[in-house]
């Protein structure tokens, strides 16, 4: 007893429950009817069983038809009626399902896309897709169906039950007592499988990896003929899956045949004890039918019980993991009396900035640096010296560790989130565009748009030329990710989308180091577009882009080493950005 209780406290049912319940709500009404309609479906089983009786005594053995005439007519009404309920709980099952769990995963992407910077660090994209995906509708739709399975099982199990006791209960404890036998080896058959079903889960999911990268990685698979080592790899995982299945086998395939014999045992006794009672005038031979009837109509609801009950199980678990994700706070989010920014008045300051990754490796140590509006600044630096951690700050993609980052002297942290973020616009090295049209890849920048910001948008991002030699113009589409246009042409893309945002900060990070020297030029123009009377902060891998920024501020190891024009930075003894700058001249 102890055990059982332990089990169900261990399923978190009313907890699961509550989390749960807010998006089975608004679909209550077909929920429930779906549970419902498994009561009749449950118990047709258990009157067909039990019309056989009155059929084989009047019919059968007193010839008289007449007044059973009703029990054929029966059986078919209510095997019809069994199919229309089956029809409706498979139909109420899907709906009700599938809403709930859209509902579920609508705010499952909310919640996805308010996540800070740090969580994709952290989790690849196939975890997240099965945890946003898959656990989703294995909690809802398959909770939905699974409790249906088990609640039919459990009426047509316990219908059946009440015919046989009608018919004999000293038949019926001989039954019961077989049934139990039979059923023991089940009941340990999840200790049996339960290491394995883990390990082919994992392995299953690698399977689904090697499609992904087959898809994503296809450039680099034909450059580097990775044909026949990817093959391998694929292979080796899909045998080990095939090992896996094989073992599942071995341990459980034995199970159905030793249940047989049993039962064929228990059948055997019922037959013989039934001879006997009938010889005894304690049974009639309808009643003897209609029993075994109802025991081989049992075998089956009682048999899947426990797998049913473990697919509940699944669904809980998968509940479970759904609304950890969904409870977690994100990290970065508005304070209760943030302050919306209207508009940047005076300056934008670092002070004492103190950043890091991963516990205890700080990348930027006490980094502090005041620029007034409008100005520009340029970081440059070793790679890896911590320039695009810097800029990241700004929009508060990650949160600093200690310091300030102030606009107009108000800590960035103050700030609604959403109202800082209007105010920026940047472009990266490798922008993200979505799947779509240009026109709608340019509009992301400002939805309202007019057909005037439009038009500069494009010819400041020196986009003209290119859209009008395009047969369907604006509305080309892009393909996923862009792939269908050149670097150069994504990266003005990129750039009329942050132009037509029309933010008075602008951050470029290293947005012309992908782009061979031709498309260099013309996005260097665009960007200078960009760049106009704004704030702007420039991170450049090519110095000669950066020898007007108003501040040059040099990043190595997390640390400001220099700052000024390139004029005296370039006059000055051991100056690291006159070396770095003569490095690249040569
Ligand atoms: N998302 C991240 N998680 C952990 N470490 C990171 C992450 N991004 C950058 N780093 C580390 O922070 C340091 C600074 O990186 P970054 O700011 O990208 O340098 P830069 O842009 O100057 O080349 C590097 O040592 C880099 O390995
Ligand atoms: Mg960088």
């Amino acid at each position: 007893m102890n055990k059982i209780i332990k089990k169900i406290k261990n399923l978190h049912i009313v907890q699961n429950y509550r989390n749960i319940y807010p998006y089975i709500k608004p679909y209550w009404f077909r929920s429930l009817l779906a549970i419902l309609v498994t009561f009749p479906v449950g118990t047709m089983d258990a009157i067909i069983a039990w019309s056989l009786k009155p059929y084989m005594d009047v019919v059968m053995i007193e010839k008289n038809l007449s007044s059973s005439a009703y029990v054929p007519l029966l059986i078919i009404v209510f095997s019809v009626l069994q199919s229309g309920f089956n029809y409706a709980a498979a139909y109420l099952n899907a709906w009700a399902g599938a809403k709930i769990s859209n509902g579920l995963k609508c705010d499952l992407l909310k919640k996805l896309m308010r996540c800070e910077a740090a969580f994709f660090d952290k989790n690849a994209s196939g975890l997240i897709q099965a945890r946003f995906n898959t656990d989703v509708d294995t909690a809802c739709s398959g909770l939905l169906r699974n409790v249906n399975m088990v609640a039919t099982r459990i009426f047509s199990s316990s219908s059946l039950i009440c015919v046989l006791f009608v018919n004999s209960w000293q038949l019926a404890v001989v039954a019961m007592i077989v049934l139990i036998a039979a059923l023991y080896p089940l009941s340990t058959i999840r200790k049996r499988i339960s290491s394995i079903v883990g390990k082919t889960l994992f392995s299953s999911a690698a399977i689904a990896t090697y499609y992904i990268e087959a898809f994503n990685g296809n450039r680099v698979i034909m450059s580097y003929n990775l044909y026949d080592y990817q093959l391998h790899r694929f292979f080796d995982t899909l045998e080990e899956v095939f090992r896996l299945g094989i073992k599942m086998i071995q341990r459980t395939g034995i199970l159905s045949p030793m249940m047989h014999s049993i039962i064929s045992v228990g059948i055997a006794i019922i037959i013989w004890m039934g001879g006997y009672l009938i010889a005894n005038h304690q049974l009639t031979a309808g009643g003897f039918v209609s029993f075994i009837t109802a025991v081989l109509l049992l075998y089956q609801p009682i048999k899947s019980m426990g797998n049913d009950v473990n697919l509940v199980q699944q669904s809980l678990i998968a509940i479970e993991r759904v609304f950890e994700l969904l409870n977690e706070t994100p990290a970065i989010i508005d304070k209760p009396n943030a302050v919306k920014l209207e508009s940047i008045k005076n300056s934008i300051e670092y002070k004492n900035v103190e950043f890091e990754y991963v516990k205890n490796k700080p990348v930027l140590r006490k980094v502090s640096l005041k620029i007034k509006v409008g100005q520009t600044v340029a970081l440059v630096g070793n790679s890896g010296g911590g320039k695009t951690t810097f800029v990241n700050l700004l929009p508060r993609f990650y949160d600093i560790k200690s310091g300030n980052i102030l606009i107009d002297g108000l800590d960035i942290r103050d700030m609604e989130l959403d109202s800082l973020r209007d105010k920026i616009a940047i472009v990266f090295q490798d922008n993200f565009l979505f799947t779509g049209t240009i026109r709608e890849n340019i509009l992301l920048g400002k939805r309202d748009a007019t057909a005037e910001d439009l038009d500069l948008a494009i010819e400041s991002a020196c986009l003209g030329e290119f859209v009008k030699s395009l047969d369907n113009g604006l509305d080309t589409e892009i393909g996923e990710r862009g792939i269908l246009l050149s670097g150069g042409q994504k990266q003005r893309v990129a750039i009329a989308r942050a132009f037509i945002k029309n933010a008075p900060i602008v951050i470029l990070d290293e947005a012309t180091s992908s782009l061979d020297n031709k498309s260099e030029a013309v996005v260097q123009l665009a960007i200078e577009n960009l760049m106009k009377d704004r704030t702007v902060f420039i991170v450049a891998h090519r110095l000669s882009t950066v020898k007007n920024a108003d501040k040059i501020v040099v990043i190595n190891h997390g640390k400001i080493v220099e700052s000024g024009v390139h004029s005296t930075l370039i006059a000055k003894k051991n100056s690291a950005y006159a070396s770095l700058y003569h490095m690249q001249l040569t």
